[in-house]
């Protein structure tokens, strides 16, 4: 079969989650809209909170657009944070310049859950959606749109401990002191984003990302009922609130699960992290997935020889296979602008 029969007109980002391959890879970067853009400090300086900036629609839509318009990725993430849930549930979330998240914290209180809405409330996030339309309108028309929500573990790790930790110890804690009351939280932050994707969706994003950025921190006996079993659910339940949903799952550090994750989550693509085996991934793949990663962030903000060598392995290993080229997580603020500019043009145009 000729290459040129099999490709379709689609957003190459689109069609890979589809099922295509592509000689290609189509390409955006976790974290693209943040501080390593002088255009997003500028725009950052001049927007009060960090909320409260994503919470203003305008503002919101020009930094979710900034990495399009300068590297061109086939992906457009639309600029948010995924402690907009536990805001939108009624907890208090503030962030503090150099010190991240705070949030008044649930591993305090006899009866957490009363500190929450029972349900999420999507009017005060009315301004995401409206961010949405703002971006669906401006972006090219090769270029995706992906929105997103954080996993409920990972989100649960930050409503327990109230900040972000280096291992998770409080809310791992909680689940093992508590586990019917951190049940009962984990299954309202499924409702919650099964509620919140869908109605970005219909608000204009062609695909959802969750981000379980702390799966790799759980004993083997927790994976599944607090990462898999949730991530499972949530896929389920869009896809069939809204079918032809795409869904992007990265369980970051799932290690030994990744197998498990990529037959068992129902997901169209994994998310691959750093430390991932890419080659390990395509045989548990097969190709019924796409693969999404995994470039070493640090990689990137070394650059160089270094850059060129790590992009061209992960190239190479997802070869002709359903692959959307990444990180394995989030680009580092430090990171020089000409290092994401050579990564740009050596996938593309496989030179550096
Ligand atoms: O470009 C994009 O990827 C879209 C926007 C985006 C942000 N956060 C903006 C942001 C996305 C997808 C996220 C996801 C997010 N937020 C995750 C999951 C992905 C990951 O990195 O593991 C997590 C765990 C959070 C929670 C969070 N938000 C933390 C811990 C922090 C503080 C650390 C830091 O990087 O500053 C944030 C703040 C945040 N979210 C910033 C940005 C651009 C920096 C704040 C600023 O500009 O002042």
């Amino acid at each position: 079969m000729q290459e040129s029969q099999s490709i379709s007109n689609e957003k190459p980002l689109l069609a890979v989650l589809r099922g295509e391959t592509r000689r290609v890879p189509p390409l955006w970067l976790m974290r693209q809209a943040g501080r390593f853009l002088p255009e997003y400090r500028e725009l950052r300086a001049r927007s009060g909170s960090f909320l409260e900036f994503c919470y203003a629609p305008a503002a919101a839509a020009e930094a979710t657009l900034q990495p399009i318009r300068r590297f061109g990725f086939d992906a457009a993430i639309l600029f948010s944070d995924i402690l907009v849930v536990p805001d939108a549930l009624g907890q208090k979330v503030k962030f503090e310049t150099g010190h991240g998240p705070r949030l008044a914290p649930l591993e305090a209180e006899e009866a957490p859950l009363s500190k929450l809405s029972e349900t999420i409330d999507l009017q005060k996030l009315a301004p995401v959606f409206e961010t949405i339309e703002r971006v669906k309108s401006a972006l090219p028309r090769e270029t995706a749109f992906i929105g997103f929500c954080g996993a409920p573990w990972t989100v649960a790790s930050y409503m327990i401990a109230g900040h972000g930790t280096p291992d998770q110890a409080p809310a791992r804690l909680f689940a093992f002191r508590r586990p019917e009351v951190f049940e009962a939280l984990i299954a309202r932050l499924v409702e919650a984003s099964v509620s919140y994707l869908t109605r970005q969706i219909d608000a204009g994003v062609e695909v959802v990302q969750i981000f379980d950025s702390w799966a790799g921190v759980l004993p083997p006996t927790q994976f599944q009922r607090w990462v898999f079993e949730p991530l499972r659910e949530i896929v389920a339940r869009v896809k069939q609130a809204r079918p032809g949903a795409l869904v992007i799952a990265f369980p970051r550090g799932a290690g030994a699960h990744l197998k498990h994750c990529v037959e068992g989550l129902g997901a169209d693509a994994i998310g691959l992290d750093t430390s991932a085996d890419p080659l390990g991934a395509v045989r548990d793949a097969q190709n019924r997935v796409a693969l999404q990663g995994n470039l070493d962030p640090l990689a990137l903000l070394a650059g160089g020889a270094a850059l060129e060598r790590e992009a061209a392995s992960i190239l190479a290993a997802l070869e002709n296979q359903r692959h959307i080229f990444n990180l394995g997580h989030g680009v580092l603020p430090q990171t020089p602008i000409a290092h994401v500019e050579a990564l740009v043009r050596q996938v593309r145009e496989g030179r550096s």
